[in-house]
């Protein structure tokens, strides 16, 4: 079969399935299966596809029929410019959190800080895009899952960036303070109605009691122990939720509180500062 052929018959099932991505998504698959750039695609478009690469497409379309997403097809996905391995333990890492990892590399360098905790890292998006950026910043991360830790340590190994990954729930196994801390924590509130387009991702990355703010609350509150003087907390929430966090950051005595809006224009990252010494 010819490559614009069985394109063009991936693209109608996929439009079939009700994908709306579904030209993009074909070509993404193709190449991924070719393991070629999407211009290869244009100029090779009368070559013919071996029945191997056939059976192995549709397999792959098939997939995507089902709405499984297209970084979990393919086992990864790009952000903020690194190319991060993510599997079903793994949140996909969204374009949203660039706006974290923006804010976190803007305070670090006009701070000069020196520290910086992610916690949460899943796939380690985050603490690396910021240690590809802040080569000299001491790292570290943590999550609950050590699926996801053993991604992120793949990732971190594969981009050739030192971050200490360690298991622990929130600060639990956190032993010293740092500069900054950075959390993208699961901040969606049950029975969500997006929730039913997420059934590929791990519901731990993803929900959280009390209306979507138990983890935020429980970070806000215990990050203070864990800051240096004059360290800064920034966290990525949900486009409804900046009120209520700017509440609960000066419930907390952070100074400074301010929310800064993502490339959609929605309200995303809360972050504030804490001027007290360190009790740790
Ligand atoms: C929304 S995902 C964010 C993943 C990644 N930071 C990103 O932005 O793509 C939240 C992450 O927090 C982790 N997590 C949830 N509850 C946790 C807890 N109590 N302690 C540590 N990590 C937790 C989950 O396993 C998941 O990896």
């Amino acid at each position: 079969m010819l490559l614009k052929d069985c394109l063009a018959q991936a693209i109608l099932s996929l439009k079939n399935s009700g994908i709306t991505s579904a030209n993009l998504d074909a070509r993404v698959l193709l190449c991924h299966v070719l393991n070629c750039q999407n211009s290869y695609l244009y100029a090779h478009d009368t070559d013919s596809l071996t029945q191997d690469q056939l059976t192995t497409y549709k397999a792959l379309i098939t997939e995507r029929q089902a709405h499984k997403p297209v970084a979990y097809i393919i086992g990864h996905k790009e952000f903020y410019g690194l190319d991060l391995k993510v599997n079903s333990h793994t949140l996909i890492p969204r374009p949203d959190t660039e706006t974290l990892v923006d804010f976190a590399l803007s305070v670090a360098n006009s701070h000069h800080y020196q520290s910086i905790l992610d916690l949460g890292t899943g796939s380690g998006a985050i603490i690396l895009a910021i240690k590809k950026y802040l080569p000299n910043a001491y790292c570290m991360a943590l999550d609950q899952s050590h699926q996801a830790l053993a991604i992120a340590c793949t990732n971190a190994k594969n981009l050739a960036l030192d971050v200490d990954f360690i298991h622990s729930f929130w600060f639990d196994r956190v032993d010293r303070c740092f500069d900054l801390i950075v959390s993208n924590p699961p901040y969606i509130k049950e029975h969500d109605e997006h929730l039913k387009a997420l059934n590929y991702e791990p519901q731990s990355a993803l929900v959280a009691k009390d209306n979507g703010l138990e983890n935020i609350k429980i970070i806000v509150k215990d990050a203070c122990k864990y800051l240096n003087q004059g360290g800064c907390l920034a966290i990525e929430h949900g486009f409804d939720q900046a009120i209520s966090c700017q509440q609960i950051f000066k419930a907390h005595n952070y100074t400074n509180v301010q929310t800064i809006k993502d490339y959609q224009g929605n309200d995303r990252v809360t972050y504030g500062f804490m001027e007290h010494i360190c009790k740790q």
